[in-house]
């Protein structure tokens, strides 16, 4: 059965079934972008506005490098020195922004829920490209598309994820994305980074780095979300770094490693991981290009 997607605020709301079609337009956008010209001009006329309000490199480039690439224009939001500070509402920004002629918006916010507020009340396609803590769908997307590139198939992979998960809206995106596709998930963090309800889900729950590891066919490593912080939930880098940060003697051969970036080398990974022959922490990035036009195409002209 086909599915339409309206907005993209979540992977909570998105069937499995819909997961695969984005693969599948991954994979026809994943050749195109292997092309001399690396364009399919198929969202021709179409504008598409980044609004960022948190800092971002991959994830906005690579949304506009997707709606270019599909022949979109697209408009840049900087919240500095817009019209926000003179008291102007989110939801008007956004909705002058759709008045010069916008047909979809992918936005970034600290605020959690952003993206669903103002998919409920803008007309146009919403991408949420993270909330807060919440979610960031495109980006497990793209983890998993990774993997499924790597391995050929995704179900029955054991996916052990080490870090912040407290506050990391990609390994939220992770626990519901999973299910969907047969994913195994181990997860391993600090006692004071596991959220208490992640207990009953099922998943193992792993303090040991080692342990967590071993026998896994990918470990997905997150950074520490300083930024989120406020509360000190660990004593000090340097005990985070030696009791969980993934070094060469963790992994086995054939064992991928990913990272949704940025890295903090030395803190989270080990620098010399660097040279970690299965590491896919690029591919991650140049699939991610191709999974964001799969969502534009969809959301646009599916
Ligand atoms: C992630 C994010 O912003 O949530 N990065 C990304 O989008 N590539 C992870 C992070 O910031 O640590």
């Amino acid at each position: 059965m086909r599915h339409t997607l309206s907005h993209l605020v979540g992977v909570r709301d998105l069937p499995s079934s819909m997961v695969w079609q984005l693969y599948e337009l991954a994979d026809r956008f994943y050749d195109v972008l292997r092309q001399p010209t690396r364009k399919a001009p198929a969202l021709t006329g179409s504008s598409v506005a980044l609004l960022f309000f948190e800092s971002s490199t991959r994830t906005k480039l690579s949304f506009e490098l997707a709606a270019k690439r599909l022949g979109a224009d697209v408009v840049q939001f900087s919240a500095s020195g817009s019209s926000l500070d003179k008291g102007e509402t989110l939801l008007d920004t956004a909705l002058n922004i759709l008045a010069m002629g916008v047909d979809a918006l992918v936005v970034r916010h600290r605020g959690v829920g952003t993206a669903h507020f103002l998919a409920r009340h803008l007309p146009v396609p919403v991408v949420n490209a993270g909330d807060g803590t919440h979610e960031h769908p495109t980006q497990a997307l793209l983890d998993t598309y990774t993997l499924f590139k790597h391995f050929g198939y995704v179900e029955g992979l054991t996916l052990t994820i080490i870090g912040d998960l407290f506050h990391s809206r990609v390994a939220l995106s992770h626990l519901l994305l999973a299910p969907k596709l047969g994913i195994k998930l181990r997860l391993c963090a600090p006692p004071t980074l596991i959220p208490p309800l992640w207990y009953g889900l099922g998943w193992p729950i792993y303090t040991d780095v080692a342990s967590a590891v071993s026998g896994a066919h990918a470990v997905l490593v997150l950074r520490m979300q300083k930024e989120r912080q406020d509360w000190a939930p660990i004593a000090s880098w340097q005990e985070y770094a030696r009791f969980y940060q993934l070094r060469p003697a963790h992994l086995r051969e054939g064992q991928v490693l990913m990272h949704p970036g940025p890295i903090n080398w030395g803190v989270e990974l080990d620098p010399s991981l660097q040279y970690w022959p299965h590491t896919r922490i690029l591919d991650q990035v140049t699939y991610g290009v191709a999974i964001r036009m799969a969502v534009l195409y969809m959301l646009l002209r599916g």
